[in-house]
């Protein structure tokens, strides 16, 4: 069934009627609370200025065809194949090969959200999608999710369901585990649609109850920047971190059967537990019960104005994430080093699932500059791939604008 063919620019995609929407749909940068999502923890990101930008038309008939600008191609399914391939995934236990495992990565996504949708029993009708924007892909600032988000808001508008964006960002999630057999939690998908301008949002990934902490973004700006080097074993080490959390709150368990998941231990649980654990399971176990404890430290200097330690909290996530979840790189913590020496930076760490991918810096805004030069003379000279950054205002999730 895969249809893929060169994608034509947006004026001339749009064949049989004009864009009737427009969504951009945001990345995300992760302040703190990392590796906690699917961990019942919390996370604190923010949604970026860079953004995918997806027009929609509906179409007479029940095609969904979607060009993406970036990849160069048009890919197409009736939303009856659709319709079929998810009952031969539900039928077989949701086992590789997935579905749309012969489609290109990007338009898995796509077509995973569209037979979530229905499996969700949302109506769908035929659509023409084109997507473009400036969020960078695969960098580490959740495309992925922005995507699956941005088709969600996308396919549910054009037929008028307002679907509420807390089920929105849970069903994308699922979208991604069942439909393309990523096993992410649900921080970058809540953050694409829930994010507030000026803000970051701390979210219980337990409950999905969430807050707006305002961002001193007069006194400090959010610097990303991207290694651009993203190692060929993320994907598995990333299942291998989940599967080590699960033995770790198993092992955790026995003792406490309350423990449900690592946010429900403390460090003398694990203490007590630790015995039983292998030396791995036990580090991802300290990460993550500290990781959560940094975040609310975090959240309680944001709050009050203490710009000066919000370094150290990202220093001491660093270090964890290098010594303790091992999802660091070489790459990243060269950076991360240059950074947390140059002059005006508060703090950096690496952001995201690791592995490559981007660090995030808080820096005085009037240093900016001189920390990007440093970052030239200093970083780029001695690695493979100079860096790239952007400076990014803390943004609005996901917005819908009706054209006509
Ligand atoms: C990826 C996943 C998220 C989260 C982070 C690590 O971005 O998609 O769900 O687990 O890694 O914090």
């Amino acid at each position: 069934m895969p249809r893929a063919s060169h994608a034509p620019r947006a004026a001339a995609f749009f064949s049989e009627q004009p864009p009737r929407l427009r969504i951009s749909a945001p990345g995300r940068v992760n302040l703190i609370g990392e590796h906690t999502d699917y961990n019942d923890g919390f996370v604190m990101p923010v949604a970026t200025e860079q953004a995918l930008f997806i027009q929609a038309a509906p179409r007479r008939d029940d095609r969904l065809r979607v060009g993406s600008a970036a990849m160069d191609q048009t890919i197409e399914a009736t939303l009856e194949q659709i319709a079929a391939a998810r009952a031969a995934t539900i039928a077989s236990a949701r086992v590789a090969p997935r579905p749309f495992d012969a489609w290109p990565t990007w338009a898995a996504y796509v077509l995973g959200v569209a037979a979530m949708l229905l499996d969700e029993g949302v109506a769908v009708a035929g659509a023409d999608l084109f997507i473009d924007g400036d969020l960078p892909l695969g960098a580490g600032l959740s495309s992925s999710a922005a995507l699956d988000c941005g088709v969600a808001l996308a396919l549910t508008t054009l037929v008028g369901s307002n679907i509420d964006r807390v089920r929105l960002a849970r069903l994308c999630r699922t979208a991604d585990h069942r439909y393309v057999g990523t096993p992410c939690g649900i921080m970058d998908q809540f953050a694409c649609l829930n994010c507030r301008a000026g803000c970051a949002l701390i979210l219980d990934c337990r409950d999905l109850s969430f807050e707006h902490v305002p961002f001193p973004t007069a006194d400090v700006a959010i610097l990303i920047a991207d290694t651009r080097v993203r190692h060929a074993h993320a994907e598995g080490a990333y299942a291998r971190r989940v599967a080590e959390c699960r033995e770790a709150t198993r092992i955790l368990a026995a003792r406490r059967p309350d423990i449900r998941s690592l946010r429900d231990a403390t460090p003398d649980d694990l203490r007590a537990a630790a015995p039983d654990m292998s030396d791995a399971v036990r580090r991802r176990a300290w990460h993550v019960i500290d990781e959560n404890r940094r975040l609310h430290r975090f959240a309680d200097d944001l709050r009050a104005g203490r710009l000066e330690t919000l370094g150290e909290t990202l220093a001491a996530g660093h270090a964890s994430l290098r010594d303790l979840y091992e999802v660091s790189c070489r790459e990243l913590d060269d950076l991360v080093d240059v950074l947390c020496r140059a002059p005006g930076v508060l703090g950096a760490r690496m952001t995201g699932g690791g592995f490559g991918g981007c660090v995030v810096a808080l820096v005085r805004p009037a240093a900016v500059a001189e920390v990007q030069d440093r970052l030239k003379s200093e970083y780029d000279q001695t690695h493979d791939r100079p860096a790239r950054t952007w400076v990014t205002l803390p943004s609005a999730g996901a917005t819908v604008t009706v054209l006509e």
